[in-house]
């Protein structure tokens, strides 16, 4: 049995401040949830307060950041290094969220870098996929999909893959209000795993496939109920500590 994440991509929202406020409000949220992996990712300027709440109080709750460099040091302004985010507690990474595609220049292959970078390190990738509105339109979701997977995750091994989490994002689902039918996000969850049955087998069975866009209180349930969707991957809704709990608490 995968054992289902529920993560939450804070985006580019929150001070380092009203971060620890957040935690705080929803960690009293979470009495009595288990048998699910709960994941913040707040912005990289607020990771060292949310980790020092954590570290206090629940081990239900795990640090992510939205992005890395591949190396661990080096002149590039602005980075950071996956050393730099161990150092801070940080467990999980989120690697090429369309958001980093689109608008600053990641590519296949910065996105399998990262991902190698990321599983040499000690840090458990959360490599995003997905397919814009008129790429599924024009039928090309398998080819898109398929290709972003099978080129992210080039040159790894099957442990590494079995151990890692792979978030299917639609891009026309993101902060749309739209989100993908069960059966259209169950479906694209199968393509992911099938491609990575293809090249990495058994390792299929173990990845966990997170959906992502427009994950909502009111359509989690249904969501979760399905068979390749192992969890998500929120945001707007994580924002919010009482939606965000309520997503956590899937089906209860
Ligand atoms: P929304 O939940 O706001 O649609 O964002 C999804 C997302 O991009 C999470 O990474």
């Amino acid at each position: 049995m995968r054992k289902p994440i529920i993560a939450g991509n804070w985006k580019m929202f929150k001070t380092a401040g009203q971060a620890v406020f957040l935690v705080q409000d929803l960690e009293p949220l979470l009495d009595g949830v288990k048998d699910v992996e709960v994941i913040v990712c707040p912005p990289a300027i607020a990771l060292k307060s949310v980790s020092t709440v954590l570290e206090q109080d629940k081990p239900l709750v795990a640090l992510g950041a939205q992005n890395m460099h591949w190396e661990e040091e080096g002149a590039y302004t602005g980075e950071i290094s996956p050393t730099m985010l161990l150092d801070l507690g940080v467990k999980y990474v989120i690697i090429g969220h369309s958001e980093r595609r689109q608008m600053f220049c990641e590519t296949d292959e910065t996105v399998n870098k990262k991902v190698k970078s990321a599983l040499a390190h000690g840090l458990i990738p959360i490599m995003c996929c997905g397919e814009t509105l008129e790429q599924r339109e024009s039928d090309q979701v398998a080819n898109v999909i398929g290709g972003q997977v099978a080129k992210g995750l080039a040159g790894l091994t099957d442990e590494d893959v079995a151990g890692m989490v792979i978030a299917y994002e639609p891009i026309w689902a993101i902060g749309t209000g739209r989100t993908a039918t069960p059966e259209q996000a169950n479906d694209t969850c199968g393509l992911v795993r099938e491609t990575v049955r293809q090249s990495f087998g058994d390792a299929a069975d173990a990845v966990r496939v997170l959906y992502g866009g427009s994950v909502k209180p009111d359509n989690v349930d249904s969501l979760m109920a399905t068979s390749d969707i192992d969890g998500a991957l929120v945001g707007g809704a994580c924002l919010d500590p009482e939606s965000f709990a309520r997503i956590i608490r899937f089906n209860a």
